[in-house]
């Protein structure tokens, strides 16, 4: 094995212990020289090297007491290849650890996810404001950069710089971000701009957790700044206050980012995607474009999203404690944060030149440097900065210069001095650049492993004064990036305009997405209700309710059931059901004795038969009776039939029922105006050696609501929020005109589904639910239904979904012909993409299945639509509920009503919100009545045979 010496040349080479080691980097200054070192190991692309091989190449002075004690002290800052394995490999395990969100134990690292999610196109254009703060030690700088959209046409852009009082560093928040509005209107006063429209991005250097590319929480302050009341608080609020308190020019805060991503995204487009930013500047950092499936807290399986990797709070003891000199606990004690980003604080620029001055003066204290004399500026924190450092370890510098700088600080150097300070200085920035190395080798390792490829080929943006200044820290870093990360092909890209454009491009993406989120927003409102427009729905069904049930013109028909009590639990038999008008058709054997038992079998009804001749409907569903039948050995047998028939019917009695008109995805010809009891009955005949007694035709609504209620007797209302919607409820009889009788109480079939076909409705109905309307077979009716059902949700969204793309806002504005395919959009769909715990994922999936490929940003506009859209419907529908039950609470003249509600309906039962919005709507409608929602197990079958049942149960007491 070679060894790696890049020292002091007192340094043997014995001495390095290889054995434990592996290869030593130490010190410049040494022999061989950096390059041919690696020339020999098999490094490639090292002409760093020889900006390494001109450093002073003297050595130190002779073997003497005094070169002991620096050589003593330099040696502290060296650093073993296998020490900056240790911490490569510690920093890889805890990135890898957070991204896994693991917590405890807590990871090292913070790893934030940023909202950045694509490198640039380059083709993003327009006039940007940039304000960055807390990149470059205690100064803000604007920037005007404007963006061309066309590759390489670059337009230089303006700024100024300010330097931030070091009472404002450590004040209240308040002050600072009045300052940095202030210097914003001093910018842009001098510019020729127009006081509006302004669109600026916010390059914010601290660690943050982001919650929108224009939210950002500051988590802690790191390198010189304390302010007071801004940890835990969004910076880019607080940043657009201070602008608005300035008043002086309206600017829109669009973006938040941090240096690092400025960094990346300013990137120039080369031949490999630049997907790593780094940053060495007053403080270290650097993020790159992550996997979202590897980033646990993303909801996301899908593409990239940029990482901000937080590595100065890198604190692993076991891998840094045996790299922190004396001098590093001094000056972590003796800063603003003692304790935290101690990794930064042997890289970044605000600690480089303290921990020179920390050294220097505990040589001259021990006699070695300055003839033992030091001076009040060489004892007083910060008095030698970055630029010393830089100016002092720069060879072309030349010794007059260093001497300068010493005498600066008061001190006098003699010729040894000279170049003993300079070695100081190489020593303290070489260990930094090797520390660094070792990090960015660690997101190397980190990006090439989740990549599988065999060879990593990327290219690093490199920004920050140290990177940009320092004449031989990128030099050390890339040499020793190149040994720690052999497997990655790296080449290193300086920033453009110190981060600049980059935070410009973000604003760019974040501007247009902001004006999509505008157009987004004006879409939905109209889908947004608040408590006085529902209290208004609310107030009009009430109203409808009364002239219904009154026979006066009504929207509400408000049809007498002849159902007049609850079940009372003493119904007995076998009876036989059958279910029409939801989801499925089904045929039911409903036995019941002490309990109910229940045998059913789904049969399908075709589009062609459902929309074909009455004749044929009915059958259709004899024919599924007879096959029910024979399957479960009831041939021959004539059972009592109750008929759960969920269609508007004007009934007579409890077994006829004319059918006023079809709904929901029916029309067979011929039925209407009929007694739908005597179609059936005339099917049977046709069909004959085959006997039934149709004894009742209950509306699904009633079968529910009698289902529910064997189970609860408090349940007095039925509600279906399936393919349709509608309710019915116990009314007082005396309230009921055309039926006789004053006492007592009968169901009432509201079908509320025909609500607000009398136009009452229009305030609250959007274009969309008028294309959905007009594109149905019923055009003008139900549109109560339409704005509810599980019919017509998913025609809502599409027809949403085909506006927003026609506005650029969805699908990059590319309109697909399967979009344009109606009923494409499920209503299930809603259910799915609603449901928490998928969200996204569900969205893609769903839409990719349907052939419209989407972004994360499509993907989250769909959500919200789907949103909006149930949320309306859930909200209708809890208004109509409130109106129900506010009703029966004044008929009975009560304070309170507690009553139940029972519900089927797979929108009802399979969104993952519905339920508990009506719940919540009905509470704020109807304050005065406890409603309790039983969702029913059995279908409205069960509820019709128990109807068959009461009958049967009379027929026989009449017949004794
Ligand atoms: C079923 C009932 O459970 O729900 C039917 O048995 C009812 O009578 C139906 O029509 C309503 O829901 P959907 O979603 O099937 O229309
Ligand atoms: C500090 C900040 C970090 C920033 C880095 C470089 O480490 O916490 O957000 O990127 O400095 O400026
Ligand atoms: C439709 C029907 C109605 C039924 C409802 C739920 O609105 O007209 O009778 O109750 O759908 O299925």
């Amino acid at each position: 094995m070679s060894l790696l010496v890049i020292g002091v040349p007192h340094i043997a080479r014995q001495e390095l212990r290889p054995e434990e080691s592996g290869q030593l980097l130490c010190v410049p200054g040494g022999q061989p020289p950096l390059w041919k070192l690696m020339d020999s190991v098999g490094s490639a692309g090292l002409r760093q090297g020889e900006e390494a091989l001109s450093y002073p190449e003297e050595g130190l002075p002779g073997p003497s007491d005094s070169s002991e004690l620096v050589q003593e002290c330099l040696q502290q800052f060296k650093v073993t290849r296998a020490q900056l394995q240790q911490i490569q490999a510690s920093l890889l395990g805890s990135m890898e650890q957070a991204l896994r969100g693991q917590a405890s134990p807590a990871p090292a690292v913070r790893m934030l996810p940023t909202y950045v999610g694509s490198t640039p196109h380059g083709t993003e254009q327009g006039d940007f404001m940039v304000l960055e703060l807390g990149a470059t030690g205690a100064s803000l700088r604007v920037l005007w950069v404007t963006l061309t959209g066309i590759e390489g046409h670059r337009v230089e852009p303006r700024s100024q710089e300010f330097v931030i009082p070091q009472e404002v560093m450590l004040g209240a928040g308040q002050q600072l971000f009045d300052f940095a509005a202030h210097c914003l209107s001093e910018f842009l006063d001098a510019q020729p701009v127009s006081k509006q429209g302004l669109q600026l991005g916010f390059s914010f250097s601290f660690p943050c957790h982001q919650t929108g590319l224009d939210r950002s929480t500051l988590i802690s302050w790191t390198k010189g700044f304390r302010c007071s009341g801004v940890e835990g608080q969004d910076v880019v609020q607080l940043l657009r206050d201070a602008i608005q308190r300035h008043g002086a020019y309206n600017i829109d805060v669009v973006a938040v980012v941090n240096d690092t991503v400025g960094t990346m995204m300013g990137c120039e487009l080369g031949a490999r995607p630049c997907e790593v930013g780094l940053v060495v500047d007053t403080g270290t950092n650097a993020c790159y474009m992550e996997e979202a499936r590897h980033v646990a807290v993303l909801d996301e399986d899908r593409g990239r999203v940029c990482v901000s990797v937080e590595w100065g709070s890198f604190s692993d003891v076991g891998a840094l404690g045996p790299v922190l000199t004396t001098f590093d606990h001094t000056l972590d004690h003796e800063s603003l944060n003692p304790g935290a980003q101690r990794f930064e604080k042997m890289i970044g620029g605000l600690y480089l030149g303290e921990l020179v001055r920390l050294v220097l003066a505990h040589l001259a204290q021990r006699g070695v440097l300055f003839g033992g004399g030091t001076s009040p500026a060489l004892l007083s924190r910060g008095s030698i900065l970055l630029e010393h450092v830089a100016e002092m370890e720069d060879p072309s510098a030349g010794a007059a210069r260093v001497r300068a700088i010493l005498q600066d600080l008061g001190l006098s150097p003699g010729a040894l001095d000279v170049e003993l300070v300079q070695h100081v200085c190489a020593a303290v920035c070489t260990r930094a650049a090797q520390l660094c190395a070792a990090a960015l080798a660690a997101v190397l390792s980190h990006l090439q492993h989740g990549r599988e490829q065999q060879t990593l080929q990327v290219a690093v943006a490199t920004g920050g004064r140290v990177c940009e200044r320092h004449p031989r820290f990128c030099g050390i870093l890339q040499g020793t990036v190149m040994l720690l990360a052999p497997e990655c092909d790296v080449s290193f890209i300086p920033s453009v305009d110190g981060g600049g454009r980059g935070v410009a491009m973000v604003t760019a993406v974040a501007a247009r997405l902001a004006a999509h989120r505008r157009l987004l927003e004006e879409t939905l409102a109209p889908f947004r209700l608040n408590h006085d427009q529902l209290a208004a729905v609310q107030a009009q069904m009430r109203k409808a309710m009364v002239k219904g049930l009154r026979g006066e013109a009504s929207s509400l028909r408000m049809l007498p059931t002849f159902v007049r009590a609850t079940p009372d639990g003493s119904e007995r038999g076998d009876f036989l059901a059958l279910d029409l008008g939801g989801t499925n058709f089904r045929v039911l054997l409903v036995r019941v004795t002490t309990g109910v038992q229940i045998t059913s079998q789904i049969y399908s009804i075709p589009e062609s038969v459902a929309q074909g001749s009455g004749q044929q409907l009915f059958d259709h569903i004899v024919d599924c009776i007879v096959d029910f039948q024979q399957k479960q050995g009831l041939s021959g047998q004539s059972l009592p039939l109750g008929f759960t028939f969920s269609f508007p019917c004007r009934q007579l009695g409890l077994d006829q029922g004319i059918l006023l008109n079809w709904t929901k995805g029916f029309n067979a010809s011929d039925c209407e105006g009929q007694d739908v009891v005597n179609l059936l009955r005339e099917a049977i005949a046709r069909r004959q050696a085959v006997e039934l007694n149709v004894v009742a035709i209950v509306n699904d609504t009633v079968g529910t609501m009698m289902s529910c209620g064997y189970e609860d007797p408090r349940c007095e209302i039925g509600l279906i929020v399936g393919t349709g919607t509608n309710a019915c409820y116990m009314e007082e009889l005396r309230n009921v005109a055309g039926v006789p009788g004053d006492s007592g109480r009968m169901c009432i079939n509201m079908e509320w589904g025909a609500f607000g076909d009398d136009g009452s409705l229009a305030m609250l109905s959007t274009c969309f639910d008028a294309s959905v309307d007009k594109a149905s077979i019923n055009p003008g009716k139900q549109r109560f239904e339409k704005m509810i059902s599980g019919m017509y949700l998913g025609e809502i969204v599409r027809h949403i979904l085909l506006h927003l793309t026609s506005l650029g806002v969805l699908f990059r504005g590319q309109q697909t012909q399967r979009l344009q395919t109606r009923d494409i959009f499920k209503t299930k769909f809603l259910s799915e993409i609603e449901s928490d715990s998928l969200a996204l994922r569900q969205v893609r999936a769903i839409l990719e299945d349907l052939g419209l490929p989407l972004t994360s940003d499509d993907a989250l506009i769909v959500l919200e639509v789907c949103q909006a859209v149930s949320q309306r419907a859930a909200q209708l529908c809890g208004a109509g509920v409130a109106a129900v039950v506010e009703k029966i609470r004044e008929n009975r003249g009560l304070e309170e009503l507690a009553v139940s509600v029972g519900v089927d309906g797979t929108l009802y039962k399979l969104h993952p919100h519905f339920s508990s919005l009506v719940a919540a709507t009905v509470r704020e409608l109807a304050p005065h009545c406890v409603v309790t929602f039983l969702q029913s197990e059995d279908g409205s079958g069960k509820g019709a045979a128990l109807v068959t049942a009461v009958a049967c149960r009379l027929a026989q007491l009449t017949r004794v």
